[in-house]
């Protein structure tokens, strides 16, 4: 078992996959995700989430190697999601006398996942509720949308440690040492990334607990330097770049938009921008380009005419940041089209209906291979980026 060892009394028995390759269907995980679950053990036990039924098997050995022969009191669903709650019906049928906790939408949506009859063994708790455990009392706080409706966290006064659910969570497995920050910004913003408003309700909710230690169901505890994620989650809610600098998002169908990208980035490199990340959005995992969309304040889209429409890949990275509530941010747009271009339309579009999202004033169409004109119209659009 990887060692997790939260406390003498609360233990991870949570479990790695390294072998899924996309994350809810669609993010490549390299890395690998792990699927935490935490037993505090008392004079009453308390299993925090179950796992993926994808990491049963492992879940199983090293909860039984926790409990040591004793039977769980309670089950504490967090999260109804089933990378966590993918064992609840496996665990009632190990543990028939296991209550199981959840608020008034957990029991509204877990015959969803698990049809079978639980009222008589569950207790329903709402913000605030305590459920004492012997010296650990678990005080229950709702995360609604922190990622699914139903989602509540716990706090646990007696070592302060917050059960946080999807929250400060990252990417990749804990056998891999990587460091927190990337994995974790592309995990919040394609995850949570669109429900800044809540996340920003339970930041301040957490504000008013001492918490030392943070136990998510993905990724690393945290234990030092608290401030440090807390800050970020505040940062990234708050829709906020972090970084100054400009991504230039380029699709390419036969290499003449990926050349102007090219030119583009030397154009604002040369401009002394700190910091100009290009990504080929054909060929780049489109979570990490939403992850630098969002990361940085300016960007600069290119794309191609396609089908009379936008470029597929271009498409798929606009409809993603629309999704994901992409705003408070300054855009360039710049197409490329041989005949009836139509690209730079629909971006504006999207872009227009965006919140709080400035299109530079120049908008302009590259006709097939880069010339001198469209260096200086690139020129013109780096000043009024960079303005
Ligand atoms: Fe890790 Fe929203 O589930």
């Amino acid at each position: 078992m990887t060692d997790l060892h939260v406390s003498e009394a609360v233990r991870y028995v949570g479990a790695d996959d390294t072998t899924l390759d996309l994350f809810e269907g669609q993010y490549p995980i390299p890395n690998g995700v792990s699927y935490n679950s935490y037993v505090i053990l008392d004079g009453k036990i308390a299993i925090m989430d179950t796992v993926d039924r994808r990491a049963t098997e492992a879940w199983l050995k090293n909860l039984e190697e926790v409990l040591g022969g004793r039977k769980p009191d309670y089950l504490v669903i967090q999260h109804l999601e089933p990378d966590h709650a993918g064992n609840i019906g496996l665990a009632a049928e190990k543990y028939p006398d296991m209550i199981l906790v959840g608020n008034a939408k957990t029991f509204q949506m877990l015959p969803k996942f698990f049809p079978g009859d639980y009222s008589a063994r569950s207790l329903t708790v709402k913000e605030g509720d305590t459920l004492s455990l012997g010296s650990h009392t678990l005080t229950f706080v709702m995360a609604p949308m922190v990622h699914w409706p139903e989602v509540m966290v716990s706090y646990e006064s007696s070592e302060k440690i917050l059960f946080s659910a999807d929250g400060f969570g990252k990417f990749g497995a804990l056998s891999v040492r990587e460091d927190w920050l990337c994995e974790a910004r592309r995990y919040y913003m394609n995850i949570v990334g669109k429900y800044g408003a809540q996340v920003q309700a339970l930041l301040k909710k957490a504000a008013s607990l001492d918490i030392q230690t943070i136990c998510p169901l993905h990724g690393p505890v945290l234990k030092e330097d608290l401030g440090f994620y807390l800050g970020k989650y505040d940062l990234w809610s708050r829709y906020e770049p972090e970084d100054e600098g400009v991504l230039v998002a380029y699709a390419s169908i036969h290499g003449n938009t990926a050349k102007a990208a090219a030119a583009m980035q030397a154009i604002l490199e040369g401009r002394g921008c700190p910091k100009v990340v290009a990504v080929d959005l054909c060929r780049v995992d489109q979570a990490k380009a939403v992850e630098d969309a969002f990361r940085y304040g300016k960007m600069v889209v290119m794309s191609p005419t396609y089908d009379g429409g936008l470029f597929p890949p271009m498409d798929h990275f606009m409809a993603h940041l629309r999704d994901k509530t992409y705003r408070n941010r300054t855009v360039a747009v710049i197409e490329n089209g041989s005949w009836a271009p139509a690209a730079a339309k629909i971006m504006r579009s999207y872009l227009e209906n965006m919140k709080n999202v400035t299109i530079c004033p120049t908008v302009h169409t590259i006709q097939g291979a880069l010339k001198d004109a469209d260096r200086a119209a690139m020129e013109q659009i780096a000043s009024e980026l960079l303005a």
